[in-house]
């Protein structure tokens, strides 16, 4: 990271002590914490549907630089505004529609779970780009869990902690997301992905192959209309099970069908249903051979398996659009790509590829050249890391 980079953690010191002279006179008192983004390999919408997923925390951050305090008031200084994010921890309120909310919604949910949140005065700032499905609200939860708890971290371990700030997003903000970001930004570790079960919330580290790189490539698309077709995928989910659970009373989720049970009572379903369901089902059983694969050094099954992935989003579930099938398609046809596919909820967004690190100048080049020319959008790529979930900056 260059000196200049906003997150910096000097940079962040000596714009706390520019805006927040009184409170950051001791400079010894002055804290930095980090929340990573995260991109998921594999195991899409399977989330909230008690399935698998494979996320990495990836090295674009939200970090707070603060003092902690103890009149229970919060400042937070952005770069977005002006005007700070300013509320007392103990009057709360509504939301109001802003980026505070996830600050405030997890500040409500810390107090919920029975955590100490002290007041702070703070800025922030940020890498994770806002709107590309890079989950910059998560990383903005967890910076908030850490940041609240003062001078020590959280009393809490990094599950308990993905949970609240799912509640938090669920509740006070209103957002019917699953765990699988709160738990990436909090649980990543350095070189890997993490396969999560959300059912019984298990989780194993699965190494990221250490010659290849991973490139996330943004569409230029934002995902303005996700909100309402996210919501309308899980409805479709939960009317799946509704009608497998007639038949089937140990079914309460797709987790608990798989592909023969889901044909036996496919003429019952809306076709539509059908469809979503069956990308559910295969999608499940793609993060476990996903999985295999990797720690096998399997790569070619690793590309047909996003593919698939891939393909499944776009003709079963529908949450593609054709920026990011156009995105995929050039990555695909780049020599030294070896795995492409979009990534997070879709309707624009991102998409994750695993690249030879010889390849990944020429991939840039196409997508600079050749998407922006038959899209007329704006692209940007990143090469990311995998890194650590949440935490103090030392
Ligand atoms: C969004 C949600 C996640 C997950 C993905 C799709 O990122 O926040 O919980 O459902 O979409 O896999």
């Amino acid at each position: 990271m260059s000196a200049s980079s906003p997150i910096d953690p000097q940079v962040l010191r000596a714009r706390l002590r520019e805006l927040e002279p009184a409170a950051a006179a001791d400079p010894a008192a002055i804290r930095v914490i980090r929340a990573p983004g995260r991109v998921n390999l594999i195991g899409e919408h399977t989330d909230y549907n008690a399935g698998f997923v494979l996320p990495a925390a990836i090295d674009l951050e939200m970090r707070i630089a603060y003092v902690p305090t103890d009149d229970g008031r919060v400042e937070l200084h952005s770069a977005e505004s002006d005007v700070p994010l300013a509320f007392d921890l103990a009057d709360i309120g509504a939301k109001t529609g802003a980026w505070g909310d996830y600050v405030k919604g997890t500040a409500v949910e810390m107090t919920a779970a029975g955590l100490p949140t002290h007041g702070l005065r703070g800025v922030l700032a940020s890498t994770v780009p806002v709107g590309a499905g890079l989950s910059s609200s998560a990383a903005l939860e967890l910076a908030t869990c850490w940041a609240l708890s003062g001078a020590e971290a959280p009393a809490a371990d990094a599950m308990t902690l993905a949970q609240l700030s799912q509640r938090a997003e669920n509740e006070y903000v209103g957002v019917k997301c699953g765990l699988m970001d709160q738990f990436a930004s909090a649980s990543g570790v350095v070189d890997g992905a993490v396969l999560l079960d959300c059912r019984s919330l298990d989780s194993r580290v699965v190494p990221l192959p250490s010659d290849l790189v991973l490139v996330v490539a943004h569409t230029g698309v934002p995902r303005s209309l996700s909100g309402s077709a996210y919501n309308e995928r899980r409805a479709q989910c939960e009317a799946a099970v509704a009608t497998i659970a007639r038949h089937e009373p140990g079914v309460t989720s797709l987790r608990d069908v798989d592909s023969a049970m889901l044909a036996r009572y496919a003429a019952e379903l809306d076709p539509i249903v059908e469809r979503r369901a069956r990308h559910i089902v295969e999608e499940n059983a793609r993060v476990l051979t996903a999985e295999a694969a990797l720690s096998a050094g399997d790569l070619a099954a690793v590309g047909r398996l996003f593919a698939a992935s891939h393909a499944s989003l776009r003709d079963l579930y529908e949450v593609s659009c054709p920026e990011l099938d156009v995105m995929v398609e050039i990555a695909s046809a780049t020599p030294g790509v070896v795995a492409s596919r979009m990534t997070g909820a879709g309707f624009g967004g991102c998409t994750v590829s695993l690249v030879r690190p010889d390849a990944v100048d020429a991939l840039r080049a196409r997508i600079d050249g050749e998407y922006a020319q038959r899209t007329g959008r704006s692209p940007r790529a990143w090469a990311v890391r995998a890194v650590a979930g949440a935490g103090a900056v030392s």
